[in-house]
């Protein structure tokens, strides 16, 4: 069963970011399906640090996609991102010093966040995107 389901009402426009968001929903459903099952606490790490991780590289890569077509709204984007890091490496930190309620507390978070960030933080950086030549459809699924 998955917990987060994605909708085009959350596309950006641009598809290759629209995948970054989705794999980073796949990832949510992962560690929601290894919580309620009651996984063993190796692969719910295992998930979480995938989650931990995935998010900093999307981030990444928006930020960096923000300061090529320098978006006049990198630093409060960035901030933004930051902030969230801090918080995620936060429950990290918790889980892996043995509180293992920390995985549900985290997918809650980033669930209530990602959607919200998605539509008002995200969305405002399309324009100047496609403005600078980012196409609205990928070429082809690389990674
Ligand atoms: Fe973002």
């Amino acid at each position: 069963m998955a917990m987060v389901e994605w909708s085009n009402a959350y596309s950006v426009d641009i598809q290759e970011i629209d995948e970054q968001h989705k794999c980073l929903i796949d990832i949510m459903n992962d560690l929601y399906t290894a919580l309620v099952n009651n996984s063993n606490r190796d692969l719910i790490g295992d998930v979480l640090d995938k989650l931990v991780d995935y998010t900093k590289v999307h981030f990444s890569v928006e930020e960096t996609l923000m300061r090529i077509f320098e978006y006049d709204g990198y630093e409060a984007h960035k901030e933004k991102h930051d902030r969230i890091v801090a918080k995620v490496l936060t429950y990290q930190g918790q889980f892996r010093g043995g509180n293992d309620k920390v995985g549900m507390e985290l997918l809650l978070f980033l669930k209530d966040w990602l959607f919200n960030h998605i539509n008002t933080v995200d969305k405002a950086y399309t324009k100047t995107f496609h403005k600078a030549g980012v196409k609205k459809r990928w070429l082809k699924k690389f990674w």
